[in-house]
């Protein structure tokens, strides 16, 4: 009977039950009695399992012996307790398939137990079979279900939000280009290079930075929405915060205000980090333990306690009367850099922090703006570690100051979300969290690249 290695160390299966396991050899020890230890794992759980091969397998010499790091097996026999230190159980053998040799074991690229994270990246199609990366892809579904949970139990529709868009939602202008083009007949200009300046069947489209403007279209009719997939940015920038094709959550609530907006976002956030307290026992102690000690403490203390929240021009006043030489200005109207947010949240606050009430200059035309007309109703999730891990805002429900900012920001077009203020409009507001930061604070690990399986940043977009 096939199992789960998850379900065996678990105690789901009963000890003297025949069992079958599936999976990688992780690594394999002789004994001097002649058998074998051979530690297999199929990313079930965090663990591997023990399978002890005896000398009387028909295969013993020609094949056990031979197994290395990375061959896949399957191996049948019975489940028993253990003897040996830190398992509880491990599999008696009595038959072993080899499934798949390594060739040329010496230069299997992950046989060394310990690897950089830089060096991973560069063999990203064989990192999940680490450690480290077994783990993060584990907390990655956990919290992708519960982000799903959440809103399910409150009465949000999901919304698919297309990829393929013409509108540039944040305005920044980091969009990338989606072209139609044949491929056996590329088109080519006079020194005989590619084309690429062909658009979208007649139409200049582009990949999306965000679903809002699509979620708000939505929201406007369901009430309570959210839209959760892949997003694209073009800027250039090689950081550990930022990634070119990045997953983002945006829920987009009517009838909502920029507190309701920064009370869902806290809520939430306490729910996905609880979530994984809860789901993620064995993956979170190794992260505690191997990447950042105190890691499980901390996101307690997240969890209970408020978060401190404070105006964009307060923070303005911290900054500039803090002890410290920032290397980008500090000034009311200049956006918050990294250094800045990681100022606020991990020196002054020592937690996560909303600040909410941004100049209106820097901020995304759709937000809506305060009675003091320099401001805007946007709010910002900040935490320690990681920076801004949420942006969010109530939007700008009114037509004509709508129009306005459109203006002023050189916009054009967008007819139809127009149409959203021009039918039945009402205060409404939202944010987007971007999932590989949060999983970065979740799990302590520190680059982004990290947290998604395969990265794509400036100049890579191998595998
Ligand atoms: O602050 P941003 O740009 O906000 C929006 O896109 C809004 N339309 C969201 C909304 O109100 N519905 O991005 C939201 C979040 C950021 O706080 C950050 O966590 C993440 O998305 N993010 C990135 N994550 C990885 N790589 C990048 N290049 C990112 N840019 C933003
Ligand atoms: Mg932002």
């Amino acid at each position: 009977q096939y199992s789960a290695i998850k379900d065996l160390i678990r105690g789901q299966v009963e000890i003297g039950t025949p069992v079958e396991i599936r999976g990688w050899v992780r690594s394999r020890r002789d004994s001097k009695g002649g058998f074998s230890f051979l530690s297999v794992h199929d990313g079930s759980a965090h663990a591997a399992i023990q399978a002890v091969l005896p000398g009387e397998l028909p295969n013993y010499q020609s094949e056990a012996l031979h197994l290395t790091a990375g061959c896949s097996v399957i191996v049948r026999g019975e489940l028993v307790a253990s003897q040996g230190k830190g398992q509880s159980v491990e599999v008696q053998a009595n038959a072993l398939e080899v499934c798949g040799w390594v060739d040329d074991p010496d230069s299997y690229p992950i046989a060394k137990k310990r690897h950089s994270f830089e060096y991973l990246r560069s063999v990203a199609h064989l990192r999940p079979r680490t450690n480290t990366f077994g783990a993060i892809t584990r907390v990655r579904t956990v919290l992708a279900n519960a982000v799903h949970r959440y809103f399910y139990e409150r009465d949000f529709q999901w919304v698919n939000t297309p990829l393929i868009t013409a509108s540039d939602c944040e305005g920044a202008g980091e969009m990338f280009r989606v072209s139609t083009l044949d491929l056996h007949n590329l088109p080519r200009n006079a020194a005989g290079q590619v084309d690429f300046n062909e658009d979208f069947f007649g139409r200049e489209a582009f990949l999306t930075v965000s679903g809002q403007l699509n979620a708000e279209a939505y929201c406007l009719a369901m009430s309570k929405v959210y839209t959760f997939g892949p997003t694209f940015r073009a800027e250039n920038s090689n950081t550990s915060r930022h990634l070119a094709e990045f997953w983002m959550v945006e829920p987009e609530v009517a009838f909502a205000d920029l507190n309701d907006d920064a009370a869902l976002a806290e809520d939430f956030l306490r729910y996905l980090l609880t979530a994984v307290l809860n789901e993620c026992g064995d993956d979170l102690a190794f992260f505690n333990e191997f990447i950042d000690k105190g890691l499980i403490k901390r996101l307690e203390g997240v969890v209970a306690r408020p978060f401190a929240r404070m105006d964009y021009s307060e923070a303005i006043r911290i900054l500039e009367s803090a002890d410290r030489k920032f290397e980008f200005p500090v000034a009311w109207g200049e956006d918050l850099k990294s250094e800045h947010e990681r100022f606020l949240c991990e020196e002054h606050v020592g937690g996560p922090l909303i600040v909410s009430n941004y100049p209106k200059d820097i901020k995304a035309f759709y937000m809506r703006l305060n009675d003091d007309e320099r401001t805007v109703a946007a709010m910002d999730v900040l935490a320690p570690g990681i920076g801004e891990i949420i942006g969010g805002s109530q939007r700008e429900e009114r037509l004509e100051i709508l129009d306005q900012r459109m203006a002023a920001q050189g916009l054009d077009g967008l007819e139809w979300y127009r149409d959203l203020r021009r039918y039945g409009t009402v205060p409404h507001a939202g944010f987007g969290l971007g999932f590989e930061r949060l999983l970065n604070y979740i799990t302590g690990m520190e680059n982004i690249r990290d947290a998604i399986p395969f990265p794509r940043v400036p100049r890579q977009a191998d595998f």
